[in-house]
């Protein structure tokens, strides 16, 4: 059963206190949510995952990281492998976000390889797809999402694409204030469904869950997340602010 998620990505952002008071504010925060229906999701830069793996055994959320490296393990000074992350009892990982592939010219070939270690670490992947403004006015977002989902992604088995989450976030989305409006980003999601339906099946397709981001906030979420094919959200600025964080959490 796809399940509805909400996930914050910190981003590189907030000192080690900020951090702290961050998370105890979301735990305080959450305390009083029913959060059967939703998993909450928080990804911190990875010198806070301890902290945040620590505080999310009294608390009902997850942990993500926001890398990981397309290596097992060995000589590759400045990346964090995937059984590093396990061992940190992290239980997902967002790859493939376009700031990545922007500043460090990740790959859909780097991103399926990060995809299979993290699988075979029983880490989820968020694999986040999306198109730039110039993409979407030349009308060529469609093809942008097929090839980086096909390629990023569609190499898995049926079992294990089972396992995995999908984030669209249109690129003139992110931190920029300007969201896609709920029918713009249900097309794309609906697009994303069907390509997993035509590869594997519906009940494969029907497993997965598929999030928005991109300027996602406490106002526009519940619109946002009424809509058939988006499950919640990927959320950066809002994130970062306990109370807004929370409230995005209570749109479903
Ligand atoms: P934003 O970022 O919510 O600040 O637009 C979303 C993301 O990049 O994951």
């Amino acid at each position: 059963m796809r399940r509805n998620i909400v996930a914050g990505n910190w981003k590189m952002n907030k000192n080690f206190s900020e951090a702290d008071d961050l998370i105890c504010a979301i735990q305080d925060e959450l305390a009083n949510v029913d959060v059967c229906d939703v998993d909450v999701i928080v990804c911190p830069p990875y010198p806070y995952l301890e902290l945040v793996t620590d505080a999310s055994e009294d608390s009902d959320f997850y942990v993500g990281a926001q890398n990981v490296a397309h290596f097992d393990d060995g000589a590759y000074t400045g990346e964090v492998s995937a059984s590093m992350l396990s061992a940190m009892d992290v239980d997902y990982c967002i790859v493939g976000h376009s700031e990545r592939r922007k500043y460090f010219h990740e790959t859909n070939k780097d991103i399926a390889e990060k995809i299979n270690r993290l699988i075979a670490r029983d880490i989820t992947p968020i694999m986040c797809v999306g198109e730039s403004l110039e993409e979407r006015e030349n009308g060529n977002h469609f093809d942008v999402i097929r090839k980086q989902v096909e390629e990023g992604i569609f190499h898995l088995s049926a079992e294990d694409m089972q396992r995995c989450v999908i984030a669209y976030e249109p690129i003139w989305a992110i931190g920029t204030g300007k969201t896609a409006s709920k029918e713009q980003a249900q097309e794309i999601h609906a697009f994303i469904r069907n390509l997993i339906v035509e590869k594997y099946s519906d009940d494969v397709a029907q497993e997965v869950s598929i999030l928005y981001g991109g300027s996602c906030n406490p106002k526009n979420a519940k619109d946002l997340f009424s809509m058939q094919d988006i499950d919640g959200g990927l959320i950066g600025g809002a994130s970062l602010k306990a109370e807004d964080f929370i409230q995005i959490v209570k749109s479903f």
